[in-house]
């Protein structure tokens, strides 16, 4: 269970550098890749927790109150991703809205690393 639950680390990172990638890439556009990223982050995380609460074997412990604040502003990425594209794809760009999204995106990376 240690290989599953570290393919969905690899998952979860490689998700990470689709929405940050995505981001720096088509600023200050929101690009579809950004959104699957987006996606790919909240649904990965998630699982990760599941995994990492319900399977004693993986010797894991999540803070909650880290995991609550990811999970928080997560969603707020995914939202300002998902109606940031609904716009692009009108040929309108909201240049604050991928801002936020993107600069959202990487407060989450730095939540990861230095919340010990
Ligand atoms: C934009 C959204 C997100 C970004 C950019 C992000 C980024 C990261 C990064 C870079 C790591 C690796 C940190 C390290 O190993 O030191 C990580 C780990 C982790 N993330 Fe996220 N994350 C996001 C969303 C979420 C969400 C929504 C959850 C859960 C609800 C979550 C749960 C976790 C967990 C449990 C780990 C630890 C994995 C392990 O090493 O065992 N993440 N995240």
């Amino acid at each position: 269970m240690d290989f599953v639950y570290d393919l969905v680390v690899v998952s979860h990172l490689l998700g990470m550098a689709a929405v940050v990638g995505g981001y720096v890439a088509a600023q200050p556009r929101v690009s579809e890749l950004m959104v699957w990223g987006a996606r790919a982050q909240l649904l990965t995380g998630i699982i990760l927790v599941g995994m990492a609460e319900s399977i004693d074997s993986l010797g894991k412990d999540p803070n909650m109150s880290k995991v609550i604040a990811k999970l928080v502003v997560a969603v707020l990425v995914a939202g300002f991703a998902e109606m940031g594209r609904a716009d692009a794809k009108r040929g309108k760009a909201v240049p604050w809205m991928t801002h936020a999204a993107g600069g959202l995106a990487i407060l989450n990376v730095f939540i990861a690393a230095l919340w010990n």
